[in-house]
């Protein structure tokens, strides 16, 4: 169990560069491993999560090499994976193995996938259940992994989605390429839309109106070249740490800026914080630019409703922000923090109250009340092995009173394997 003290941190002035998009390299991948031809993939995100992908792919036959800095992808096809040897293992990734069981239910054999033990206590009913009404087969107990697939052939659905998951979502339209007849998918509020983006860039047929997402099987996927952007969701504690740290400025280039994914911006702007954009530009069907945060006196808000899923992964840092501002936050209608890696609103709510914050926990979010400006005390933070959490309260040590201690840290690279080369770096 590896834990890091985090020293207090001066003022910082850094351009960084944060590495590849999780969700864009996992669908890579995958979506490369479905198509016809190469698919060559710059900046992929070499993380454990990310690496399980590649393992669990290449399981199923696909040849996935690394030629220099990039990873080249030899699609088999529709249909045409391989049955693999043994039991599929998705390590700590909720997204490889959701995304998966989309595309082992429509293969010509049965497999079994798991993942780590945080992995089988989360939710697949979630993606089993709109699967079964496609005709797949799935065997679990109680919903829960590991599951054993067989693959059978497949009819196309209208489905209303009943929880704002990407990654249900996903699993649906991966299924939905190999099934007969259309599939229209119709969202409460939008999720993250990678996938929609990355099958229109391979050439499916997939249409986008408003919340309903309609695609029709048939055309073949061909391989492609995606450039990976930075993950927002990595670049969240940096531009976290340019506005709470005093008199700083840091620099992140070439960010994923997918409004799906932009609500942190959205939300620390509301609550005073200077950020900017620039060099807004598109590359594989996904906005990319710079963004440069600044030092800011920040002000409490409420974050509920559509903007949730907008900010879904960055909540653990926007609570650590939050608890810098004048004023109370509230986060409501975020209930899926209980299903992630941990249950992220009890977890950061006593973290929070270890460093000298009032929080309380609702059923669904939970409402910090801020320091206004004033140090997190020394505290020892236990991450629960939730990288997400782990990164959130290295950020609050900088700006601690007399730093932090951060316990179970090796959960980080599940993600962001280079995070603490770089919080290191920006103190030099
Ligand atoms: C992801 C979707 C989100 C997010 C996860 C990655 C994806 O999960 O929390 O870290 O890549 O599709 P849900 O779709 O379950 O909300």
């Amino acid at each position: 169990m590896k834990k890091i003290h985090v020293a207090k941190a001066a003022s910082v002035n850094r351009t960084i560069r944060v590495q590849g998009d999780k969700s864009m390299s996992h669908r890579a991948v995958i979506i490369g491993s479905l198509a016809e031809g190469v698919t060559e993939i710059t900046n992929m995100l070499e993380a454990e999560d990310t690496l399980n992908t590649v393992n669990v792919y290449r399981q199923l036959g696909v040849k996935i090499e690394k030629k220099g800095l990039k990873y080249f992808v030899s699609g088999r096809g529709l249909f045409t994976l391989r049955e693999p040897q043994k039991k599929l293992y998705t390590g700590n990734s909720g997204t490889l193995i959701r995304l998966s069981l989309g595309v082992l239910c429509a293969q010509h054999f049965s497999s079994e996938i798991t993942g780590d033990e945080q992995i089988v206590k989360r939710p697949m009913k979630r993606v089993m259940t709109p699967l079964a009404q496609m005709g797949a087969k799935f065997e679990s107990r109680n919903g829960l992994a590991p599951v054993i697939v067989h693959g059978i052939s497949l009819k196309g659905i209208t489905h209303k989605m009943s929880v704002a998951s990407a990654q249900v979502k996903s699993a649906i339209l991966l299924a939905a390429l190999h099934a007969n007849g259309a599939t229209e998918i119709t969202e409460g509020h939008k999720s993250r839309d990678h996938t929609e983006r990355m099958l229109k860039h391979f050439g499916a047929d997939i249409r986008v109106k408003a919340k309903t997402i309609r695609l029709v099987p048939g055309k073949k996927l061909q391989g492609s070249k995606v450039f990976v952007p930075g993950d927002i969701s990595s670049a969240a504690y940096f531009i976290a740490a340019g506005v709470i740290l005093k008199n700083s400025k840091i620099t992140m280039k070439d960010t994923g800026l997918n409004p799906t994914r932009t609500g942190i911006i959205d939300v620390l702007k509301k609550m005073g914080a200077k950020i900017s954009v620039k060099g807004l530009k598109e590359r594989n069907c996904e906005p990319i630019g710079d963004i440069t945060a600044v030092s800011s006196k920040l002000k409490g808000t409420l974050i509920r409703g559509a903007i949730i899923p907008r900010l879904i992964d960055e909540i653990p840092v926007i609570a650590v922000a939050a608890a810098f501002a004048k004023g109370k936050t509230t986060i409501r209608d975020a209930g899926e923090l209980r299903v992630k890696e941990t249950d992220r609103i009890a977890v950061m709510v006593k973290n929070l109250r270890r460093v000298g914050v009032r929080a309380d926990e609702f059923p669904d979010g939970m409402v910090i009340h801020g320091l206004n400006g004033a140090p997190f005390k020394y505290a020892d933070i236990d991450s629960f092995g939730d990288h997400r959490v782990a990164m959130a309260f290295t950020i609050g040590g900088l700006a601690g009173e007399n730093g932090m201690l951060v316990k179970d840290t090796a959960c980080v690279n599940t993600s962001f394997p280079d995070f603490f080369r770089i919080v290191e770096g920006m103190k030099k």
